[in-house]
C-alpha cells in the first residue's frame, strides 16, 4: 500500500493495452448501410475495414461519426442496408459520452469488471492510469472529465483486445495522458478506428484517414 500512496504524489499514467488474438482478416464490411435516427445522416455506405489498419474518422460536430460507430457495433439500428462484423473480434470501445447515473466508486467500477482482481490490482491498475487515492476511492460521477477518462481507459487497457474503437478519447486528457495514449496506441499491434479532432495526435497513430465529410447528408 505504501507504494501505491508514494506513487500518488505525482501519478503518471501508463496504458499498455493487452493485446487479443489475431482476429479474422475483415474487421467489418458495410454493404449500402444507411445510418440515422429519425432521418438518414449517411449516403449508402460500402466501406470496409481491415485487420492491422489504423483509422482516423474525421469530420465537424454533429456530421455522424458517433452514430457511424455506434451502427457497425450494432449498438443502434441503421436505416438500410447492413453491416457484417469479422471473425473472432475481442472489441474495445471508448465512448464519446456516458449517460445515466452511476453510483460507483472508481473500485467499484473496476471490480465489476474484472472480477477476479484483488484489491490491490484493482487500486494498482487505477494508480498506473495516473489517478491518485483520493480518486480511485471517490464516486467517479464526481471526478473531472479527465479523471473520468482515465478510468474507462483503465477498463480498456486490462481486458484483451484485437480492435479498439476510440471516440474522441482525448476530449479531456491532460498532456501527460495525452502523450502516454499516443504513445500506447503507436505501440498498440491491433487494428484502430479513432476519432478525433486532433491531426497532432493522431497522424502519429494511423495510416489512413476518413473524412466524414463525404458522405454525411447533413448540412452543417
Ligand atoms: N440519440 C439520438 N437521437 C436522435 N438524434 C441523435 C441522437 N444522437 C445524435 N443525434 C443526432 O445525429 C447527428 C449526428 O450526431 P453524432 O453522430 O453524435 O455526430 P458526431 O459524432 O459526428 O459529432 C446530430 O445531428 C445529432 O444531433
Ligand atoms: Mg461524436
Amino acid at each position: 500500500m505504501d507504494v501505491i500512496e508514494l506513487a500518488a504524489e505525482r501519478p503518471k499514467p501508463e496504458f499498455n493495452f493487452k493485446l487479443g488474438r489475431t482476429p479474422g482478416r475483415y474487421i467489418f464490411e458495410t454493404k449500402d448501410l444507411v445510418i440515422g435516427y429519425d432521418e438518414p445522416l449517411s449516403k449508402p455506405l460500402n466501406i470496409s475495414m481491415e485487420r492491422g489498419h489504423k483509422i482516423a474518422l474525421v469530420g465537424a460536430n454533429g456530421i455522424g461519426k458517433t452514430t457511424l460507430l455506434k451502427s457497425i457495433l450494432g449498438l443502434i439500428p441503421s436505416l438500410g442496408g447492413s453491416v457484417e462484423l469479422g471473425e473472432n473480434l475481442e472489441i474495445g470501445y471508448f465512448e464519446q459520452e456516458i449517460k445515466g447515473e452511476n453510483r460507483n466508486t472508481c473500485i467499484d467500477e473496476i471490480w465489476e469488471e474484472f472480477p477476479s482482481f484483488s484489491q490491490y490490482e484493482v487500486r494498482s491498475a487505477l494508480a498506473k492510469c495516473g489517478l491518485t487515492t483520493k480518486h480511485i476511492e471517490s464516486l467517479v460521477r464526481v471526478l473531472s472529465g479527465g479523471e473520468q477518462a482515465k478510468v474507462r481507459l483503465c477498463k480498456l487497457i486490462n481486458k484483451s483486445t484485437n480492435v479498439l474503437l476510440l471516440d474522441e478519447p482525448t476530449n479531456h486528457l491532460d498532456v501527460d495522458a495525452k502523450d502516454e495514449l499516443k504513445r500506447a496506441l503507436q505501440e498498440y499491434r491491433g487494428s484502430i478506428l479513432l476519432i478525433c479532432h486532433e491531426p497532432e495526435f493522431y497522424q502519429d497513430i494511423v495510416n489512413e484517414v476518413w473524412d466524414c465529410s463525404k458522405w454525411t447528408t447533413k448540412i452543417l
